[in-house]
C-alpha cells in the first residue's frame, strides 16, 4: 500500500466526501480507463452494506462504461491543491480525450476492483455496482449503487 494513504472504515472522514466534487474512474471491457467529475453522490448503508450512490447522465461516456464495461467504479476526492483537475475531468469527454494525461492524474491499481484509484486523493473508494435505476422525476440521470469494497484516506487528513 502507498505510504501517503491508509485503508479506513468507509464511514470515516465522511465530512470530506460530502458537498464537493470527486473524480469517478470507470473502465471498458478492454481495460481502457476514463475519469469524470461528479458532484451528485451519497454515502451510507443500504441492504446492510456500505454503499456509494452516484447519479450519472446517459449523455456521459462514463455512463457507457458503467453500463457496458466493467461493473465497478472508484470515487476519488481531490485535495485542495488538486481541485482544479475537476475542471478538466468535468469539461472534456473521455471518448476523445485522455483526461488522466490532460489533468496529470496518476493511478494506483485497485486492491479489490479492476478499476484503479487516483494517486494523492484525499479519499478514495473502490466500489462494485450492485444495483442501477433511473433517478425518476428528479433528473434524467441514472443512479449506480456501488458496494464499497475498500476505502482510503490521505495521511493529510488522518494526521490533522
Ligand atoms: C463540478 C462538476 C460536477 C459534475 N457532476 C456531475 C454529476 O454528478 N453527474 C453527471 O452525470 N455529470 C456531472 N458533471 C458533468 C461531467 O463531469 C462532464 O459532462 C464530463 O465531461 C463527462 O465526461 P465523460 O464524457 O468522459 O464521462 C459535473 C461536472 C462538473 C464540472
Amino acid at each position: 500500500m502507498e505510504e501517503n494513504r491508509k485503508e479506513i472504515n468507509p464511514y470515516e472522514y465522511m465530512e470530506y466526501f460530502m458537498s464537493q466534487a470527486a473524480h469517478v474512474v470507470s473502465m471498458d471491457n478492454n481495460g481502457k480507463l476514463n475519469v469524470m467529475a461528479l458532484l451528485w453522490k451519497t454515502i451510507g448503508e443500504l441492504w446492510m452494506i456500505p454503499i456509494i450512490t452516484i447519479a450519472v447522465s446517459p449523455a456521459r461516456y462514463t455512463f457507457e462504461l458503467l453500463t457496458e464495461g466493467v461493473p465497478e467504479f472508484t470515487i476519488n476526492v481531490p485535495t485542495e491543491e488538486n481541485v482544479d483537475t475537476i475542471d478538466i475531468t468535468g469539461s472534456y469527454s473521455g471518448k476523445n480525450v485522455d483526461k488522466f494525461k490532460k489533468a496529470g492524474l496518476e493511478i494506483i491499481e485497485g486492491k479489490r476492483t479492476k478499476v484503479p484509484t487516483i494517486k494523492d486523493s484525499l479519499l478514495s473508494y473502490e466500489c462494485k455496482i450492485v444495483h442501477t435505476c433511473k433517478s425518476g422525476r428528479m433528473a434524467s440521470h441514472s443512479l449506480f449503487f456501488g458496494q464499497i469494497l475498500t476505502a482510503y484516506a490521505s495521511i493529510k487528513i488522518i494526521n490533522k
